[in-house]
């Protein structure tokens, strides 16, 4: 896979750039654990379940900068997809979700770049998850750079859906035939009601145990 150089950009070849973003990875992979376990010591609770993290491949990358339209230069990559470092967080409750989103958006390091909430607003093809694209800086020797990752936060639930429409998808290579997309919607919204049901019984038991313990 080979990507025109360009100094513009301050990286100036593929092998920086990888160094960069995986950096980025580490830095929200660490501000992630140490979420998890002060929320585990004040609270005494975890509300990440777990962290899934990867760097998008190079064919993917000139696939998304051809879809655009753009030519396969580091530049491009760089100021063009935003999605090369991503982390998935999977929570138990859809409450986590904006728990730790909020959590991260406090923190004065990350810079918010968008956010999709397809919690609210789900996809028409049923995916839920809230998305956040967020710039973090990097300390190199000599410098200081910024880097961009998608940050997708989701519940088990949620996750189990994403994965299997993503296989269903890639089996009909994006064409599914019609009564398997609506069966997909619907399991979407049986996944919404089962997770606000969770959340409603893991409130009550919360509150039950509260009361026993006065
Ligand atoms: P991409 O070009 O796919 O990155 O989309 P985008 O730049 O418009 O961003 P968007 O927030 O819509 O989607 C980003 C990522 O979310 C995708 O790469 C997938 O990982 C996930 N995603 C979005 N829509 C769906 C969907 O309908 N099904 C599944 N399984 N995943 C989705
Ligand atoms: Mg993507």
């Amino acid at each position: 896979m080979e990507f025109k150089p360009s100094s513009d950009s301050g990286v100036d070849s593929w092998k920086e750039v990888t160094l960069v973003y995986n950096s980025a990875l580490k830095e929200i992979g660490t501000k992630l654990e140490i979420l998890n376990d002060e929320f585990q010591h004040v609270h005494r609770y975890n509300p990440i379940e777990h962290i899934k993290s990867r760097l998008k491949s190079p064919e993917s990358i000139v696939r998304k900068l051809k879809k655009h339209g753009y030519e396969s230069t580091i530049e491009n990559m760089v100021k063009h997809v935003n999605d090369i470092a991503g982390v998935r967080v999977i929570c138990s409750f859809t409450s986590d979700i904006y728990r730790i989103a909020e959590m991260l958006t406090n923190q004065n390091d990350i810079k918010i770049i968008c956010v999709k909430d397809y919690i609210k607003n789900p996809k028409p093809s049923g995916y839920r998850s809230y998305h956040m694209i967020v710039s973090i800086p990097i300390f190199l020797s000599d410098r200081k750079t910024e880097a961009t990752v998608e940050i997708q936060i989701r519940t088990v639930a949620m996750d189990f859906w994403a994965s299997l429409e993503h296989k269903i998808n890639y089996k009909f290579e994006g064409k599914a035939p019609v009564f398997i997309k609506n069966e997909l919607i619907e399991c979407s919204k049986i996944i919404y009601e089962l997770d606000e049901r969770m959340l409603s019984l893991n409130d009550q038991v919360l509150l039950y145990s509260q009361l026993k313990e006065v």
